[in-house]
């Protein structure tokens, strides 16, 4: 609806700038200006100042900045149409409509709007009468107070077809009139159009559906018993349309700054519930996802509203929903947060059930909007082959592509590479680990000493058997290191050729570094996995013909044996076996701690979060590594072979 300026003009001289915000803001005068504490931001000395010359306020704390439609719009949650005609209703001026129709409509709109209040009023009394005594108890078997029911003009729709009708039908209030407000049923069927018109809301209690200045433009209607469904909703309407409306707005809108906060739910009882609990700052869409006009409702609320859904699979899906509606719209500072509800709880189950403290803990730790749409890429989904990572990595890339602004958009997409790549280095490392004994890891676990020790902080050092700390171990030439323990693996599985069924899928994964040893390695499991008849004979004819035989008694030979004695061929298998498992163990370790030095270089060169968090991992593999070591030690009752001790490979 467009205003003609001049009368626009009027208005603004008409109401004073610096009296309309007086009247709700301590104004001080300075100089030709006045100041006061900012009524759009919490603070402790005035930043908000008042020009009346030049028309308008500006807030230096919190950028708030407007003229007179702009304070109003702000302070009241108004749209610039309804500012105008709240200040013109002050004002005593009557609003030039550009248009007979659209005169008519606005006053058709304001009659709507008695007429519900009327249908409100009997609802409400309603539920104070006999009529109402069943929906009155509902309520109060709801745990909700008078004053509750009170506030929120919570009623009753007696169970008859015309009560509503019968009292609301008068000189000044048409059918019409009753069935555009929604209230009243005029069957479509031509077959039945003779019919009369009958009360939407029989039976049920009703819950007022305001705008933001409390004027009623809907209702919402719950079954008393289990009659689905449960609850039916005024339909849309001149006044109402339901994607557009957040209940309990207009008392969320006046709490918010306070609370600094707003908290959005799934139902009406959940508002009301937090409402009673002290919450006031809180509201629900109407029982469909969020809308774009719904969110951005929420950000003058909030920089960051707080969105709650149920834990089970049909909340995890309104979450994703809203995230996803609201990546597009993002603008700087402004974005959601979340809470996952334990499964089958809502906030109002939650209050009566575990207490508003543990509603608040939730709230406190909501998450972040890329958190959860990193989550959904993720979690349960498996990211263990280049391919897996490259679809995350598009999936990401389309919703950071959502995002319009530009800034956000960058900084996702910033966030989202920085995840990937430590994701990345996360899903090596834990093949690295299940390569290597997490069995061993949780029976050390399981034995309470070790975990003491490990609470007591001394996990690297025994006192008893002082076992090395992994942290203070010099790193020596550690390629020497694994190359010694890739010779000894060889010459170990061609004495004792009957292991290689133990040792072929862990070895067929090492990659060696010596690359001559590495051919020799893929020969070897080449030859095992295709070979025929599997004849340690056979293997040393098959590496001779392809030019390994030299290589091959260079590992046979007593340099190797006396740093690895239980390669030789004369060696209990046993004693083998473990000699070759701590060897593979050994690679593993050996190769954590290059990582981990690298790790430790970038983060020293670049001390960024994401080379935090690959260091944070490298260091956790090594500790478990250590543990593992440890264990063998505690339970040989020696200590772990040292690859720097003497008795290790030279
Ligand atoms: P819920 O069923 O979660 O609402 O539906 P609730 O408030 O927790 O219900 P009770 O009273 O505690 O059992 C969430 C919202 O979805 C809409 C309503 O707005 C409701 O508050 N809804 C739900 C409907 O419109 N129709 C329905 O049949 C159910
Ligand atoms: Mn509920």
């Amino acid at each position: 609806m467009a205003f003609p300026p001049q009368f626009l003009d009027e208005l603004r001289s008409r109401v004073g700038l610096a009296d309309l915000i007086g009247r709700r803001v301590k104004l001080t005068r300075k100089g030709r200006e006045f100041t006061g504490l900012c009524p759009f931001h919490n603070e402790k000395t005035p930043s908000f100042s008042v020009s009346e010359e030049k028309g308008f306020f500006h807030c230096f704390g919190c950028g708030a900045h407007g003229d007179i439609f702009g304070f109003i719009m702000r302070i009241e949650n108004l749209e610039f149409p309804e500012a105008v005609q709240r200040l013109a209703d002050d004002a005593g001026l009557i609003v030039p409509k550009t248009s007979p129709k659209e005169r008519e409509f606005a006053t058709q709109k304001a009659n709507l709007l008695k007429v519900m209040e009327q249908a409100c009023r009997y609802f409400e009394e309603s539920l104070r009468s006999p009529v109402g005594r069943e929906g009155f108890n509902y309520f109060k078997e709801r745990g909700l107070d008078n004053s509750t029911i009170e506030k929120f003009r919570l009623g009753f729709a007696p169970d008859n077809r015309g009560g509503l009708k019968a009292r609301l039908l008068s000189p000044s209030i048409s059918e019409v009139q009753l069935i555009d407000c929604g209230l009243l049923i005029k069957p479509e069927d031509p077959a039945r159009r003779d019919q009369t018109s009958y009360d939407r809301f029989r039976g049920r209690v009703t819950f007022p559906i305001t705008d933001g200045r409390g004027e009623v433009i809907a209702f919402g209607a719950r079954t008393l018993g289990h009659t689905q469904p449960k609850y039916i909703n005024s339909p849309e309407t001149s006044l109402f349309s339901k994607g557009s409306v957040l209940y309990g707005l207009e008392k969320a809108w006046l709490a918010c700054r306070e609370e600094k906060r707003v908290i959005v739910t799934e139902g009406y009882m959940d508002v009301i519930a937090l409402d009673q609990e002290g919450i006031k700052a809180s509201v629900a869409p109407l029982g469909t996802a969020l809308t774009e006009k719904q969110i951005s409702l929420l950000w003058r609320m909030s920089p960051e509203p707080i969105l709650c859904f149920d834990g089970d699979e049909a909340g995890i899906r309104a979450a994703k929903r809203a995230a996803e509606r609201a990546l597009p719209l993002l603008k700087p500072g402004y974005s959601l947060r979340f809470v996952n509800l334990p499964a089958g709880e809502d906030p109002d189950t939650l209050i009566k059930g575990r207490g508003g403290e543990y509603l608040e803990e939730l709230l406190n730790n909501a998450r972040p909007l890329d958190n959860i749409i990193w989550d959904l890429e993720t979690v349960g989904i498996d990211l263990d082959t280049p391919e897996r990572l490259a679809g995350l990595e598009s999936r990401l890339e389309t919703h950071a592509r959502s995002i319009v602004d530009g800034k956000v958009q960058f900084q996702y997409r910033d966030l989202f590479r920085e995840r990937l790549r430590t994701l990345k280095f996360q899903e090596r490392k834990k093949k690295y680990r299940s390569r290597s004994g997490s069995k061993k890891i949780e029976k050390w676990a399981q034995d309470d000493n070790n975990m003491n020790r490990l609470r007591h902080g001394n996990i690297g050092t025994d006192p008893k058997t002082s076992v090395p700390n992994p942290f203070s171990i010099p790193l020596a030439a550690p390629e020497v290191l694994i190359q010694r323990r890739e010779q000894a693996i060889i010459a170990a599985l061609v004495n004792h050729w009957d292991l290689i069924d133990e040792f072929a899928e862990t070895i067929g994964m090492l990659d060696f570094v010596d690359g001559k040893l590495d051919s020799l390695r893929k020969e070897i499991l080449t030859f095992y996995t295709s070979e025929p008849g599997n004849k340690i004979e056979h293997l040393h004819e098959y590496l001779k013909e392809r030019g390994f035989e030299v290589l091959l008694q260079k590992l046979l030979t007593p340099q190797v044996y006396t740093h690895a004695g239980f390669a030789r061929s004369e060696s209990e298998v046993g004693m083998v076996r473990k000699g070759i498992s701590e060897m593979i163990d050994g690679i593993f370790q050996e190769r954590q701690r290059l990582e981990l030095a690298e790790a430790e270089k970038s983060y020293a060169l670049e001390p960024t979060e994401e080379n935090w968090q690959v260091l944070q991992a490298c260091l956790m593999s090594v500790h478990q590594k250590s543990r593992t070591n440890f264990e063998e030690g505690l339970s040989e009752g020696k200590t772990i072979s040292d690859p720097h001790d003497s008795k290790g490979i030279k």
